[in-house]
């Protein structure tokens, strides 16, 4: 109830994306005007970024209802049949990890995205055929981690696709202000901002620190969050001045100790630092090659410079070649 609170509704109270905002207002006005559903939207980009917030900021814009599964829950045909079945015109139907549909759904989608059409089996046998069908005009929002995990005959079926990208620290600073607002927080500006520095990029995280130097706040000063406050507290959770937590320093401090910096294949790192290979490449590597610590290159991943410098190691002599 509390992440409903502070999670924006409209388009003006997303904070950043702004090229993406600015579209997607033109294209909703657009749709709106014609009185059409919005056409299909992919939205890619790491965890936290605000894909889900995005699609039901979409349907608030389009003034509809937002139907939200994900790519694993829909099992047979008839799991997005029924959902689809059911929508009222105009509707978005939401799935979130949409690059983990199975093959026969996938297939269903294709005619409903295009055609607003469904082909469906009934009897079984010599007697089985196929029937088409209509189905409301809707809106598909597919939200994923990495547009490269879409194949290409479903990715080439949205007409409106954003890359979401890390958030900068003012940009997060306003996000954590409008929070602490919603919450009724004291907090100064410098408060935020630390808060903000501290957060990968990512307002999920941004708004879970919040709250935890907030507790910190209560209990352990008189419930003001300071610029001082907030470093003391997110010190004591393990999150370093770059905002890097325990999981982003064992992956550092892994390819700088086991592997000698690299390059190193992901499946010798998932094994190393004991995470998934896709909680690697879709959590924790897309923040620390964006800062710069680590690079992929094609016999591996590599720590740079700044890795060293940030654990306080000094960096060989030769930096591994950035090829
Ligand atoms: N909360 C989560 N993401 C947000 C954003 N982009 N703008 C404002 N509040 C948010």
């Amino acid at each position: 109830a509390i992440d409903r609170a502070i999670r924006p509704k409209r388009l003006d109270d997303y904070i950043g994306q702004k090229a993406m905002r600015e579209q997607l207002a033109i294209f909703i006005q657009a749709a709106r005007g014609r009185g059409e559903a919005l056409d299909h939207v992919l939205i890619f980009g790491p965890p936290g970024l605000g894909k889900t917030t995005l699609a039901n900021i979409v349907a608030n814009e389009m003034g509809v209802s937002l139907r939200q599964t994900s790519g694993p829950v829909l099992e047979k045909a008839g799991d997005v049949a029924a959902l689809l079945t059911n929508l009222e015109p105009r509707d978005i139907l939401f799935i979130d990890e949409i690059h983990r549909l199975s093959a026969v759904v996938e297939e269903t989608l294709y005619p409903a995205m295009e055609d607003y059409q469904i082909d469906i089996m009934i009897g079984e046998g010599p007697a089985a055929r196929s029937i088409k069908l209509d189905i409301p005009p809707f809106t598909l929002v597919g939200a994923t981690t990495r547009a490269g995990l879409l194949t290409s005959p479903l990715r080439d079926r949205f007409g409106i696709v954003h890359r979401l990208e890390f958030y900068t620290h003012d940009e997060l600073a306003l996000i954590v202000g409008r929070s602490a607002r919603i919450l009724g927080m004291d907090m100064s500006p410098e408060g935020a901002f630390e808060i903000a520095r501290r957060s990968r990029g990512t307002p999920r995280i941004a708004n879970r620190l919040l709250r935890r130097v907030r507790d910190f706040a209560e209990v352990r000063a008189d419930g003001k969050v300071t610029a001082e406050v907030a470093d003391q507290a997110l010190d004591m959770l393990k999150v370093d001045k770059h905002g890097f937590d325990e999981l982003d320093r064992r992956l550092l401090n892994t390819l700088i100790d086991k592997f000698e910096g690299g390059p190193v294949g992901l499946d010798n790192i998932a094994a190393a630092i004991g995470e998934e290979r896709g909680t690697i490449e879709d959590v924790l590597e897309p923040y620390l090659i964006q800062q710069g610590f680590i690079m992929r290159t094609p016999r591996g991943r590599v720590a740079t410079r700044s890795a060293y410098l940030h654990l306080g190691l000094k960096p060989p002599k030769t930096p591994p070649t950035h090829e």
